[in-house]
């Protein structure tokens, strides 16, 4: 590996593993000898965390669809800034918990064709893509129904419901296809050990 650091991201609809799997990958990696920061967004530095706040709980009108996007885009940066970029200079792997796929799909999508003012503002404030990024793909009945079952008050945009996650999924397929140097699709809808299994081999290949 680089003295340059690893960026890989964990993108994938509502409940479809990520978090299981990072977690599992980062001891994995660690267990391996790597040096490895997990981290998360909306989040990952303690301002982000608090615009985190903002825009997962409350009033789902709470924001407009462009306000939400320059919040999402405002804890990136501050994220980039603090811990990203910072840990990536002194080499460490860093294993992120969705990025700015995630505000493609989300904002991008869900409330009329954002796309193109998304990837401006990315352009103009982030500028940063992952070097690897694990899609964890499934049917969204599936991800849905384990998502469901959590209870947490962030809920704004799991309350989307199936026809939109499924959008969700297919928004997510063709950003593999339109970034296919850095994308992986991974098979989620196999049991934990499987999936986790898949996804180190495709991460230590990426490292070799
Ligand atoms: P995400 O971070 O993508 O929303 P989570 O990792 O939080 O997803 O998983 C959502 C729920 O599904 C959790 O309760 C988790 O324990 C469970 N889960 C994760 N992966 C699997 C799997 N492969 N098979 C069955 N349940 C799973
Ligand atoms: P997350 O904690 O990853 O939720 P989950 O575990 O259910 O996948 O993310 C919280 C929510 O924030 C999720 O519904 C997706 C949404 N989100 C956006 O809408 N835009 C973004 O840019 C990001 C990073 C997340």
């Amino acid at each position: 590996m680089s003295a340059a650091g690893r960026f890989i991201t964990f993108e994938g609809i509502d409940g479809s593993g990520k978090s299981t799997q990072i977690r599992t990958l980062a001891d994995s990696l660690r267990a391996a000898g790597h040096d490895v920061v997990l981290t998360r967004e909306p989040g990952g530095s303690p301002g982000a965390e608090e615009i985190r706040r903002l825009v997962l709980e409350g009033d789902p009108d709470r924001w407009s669809a462009e306000t939400e996007i320059l919040l999402f885009t405002a804890a990136r940066r501050d994220h980039l800034e603090r811990t990203i970029l910072p840990a990536l200079a002194r080499g460490q792997i860093v294993l992120c918990d969705r990025f700015a796929d995630s505000t493609r799909m989300y904002q991008g999508l869900s409330r009329g064709d954002l796309r193109a003012t998304v990837d401006q503002l990315h352009k103009l404030m982030i500028g940063r893509e992952p070097d690897l990024t694990i899609l964890i793909d499934m049917d969204p009945s599936v991800g849905l129904a384990r998502a469901k079952s959590r209870e947490t008050a962030e809920e704004r945009f799991e309350d989307f419901g199936e026809p939109l996650q499924r959008q969700m999924r297919a928004g997510f397929l063709t950003l593999a296809k339109e970034f296919p140097d850095r994308f992986r699709v991974i098979d989620g809808a196999r049991d934990i050990d499987t999936v986790a299994a898949d996804i180190l081999a495709t991460v230590m290949a990426d490292l070799a």
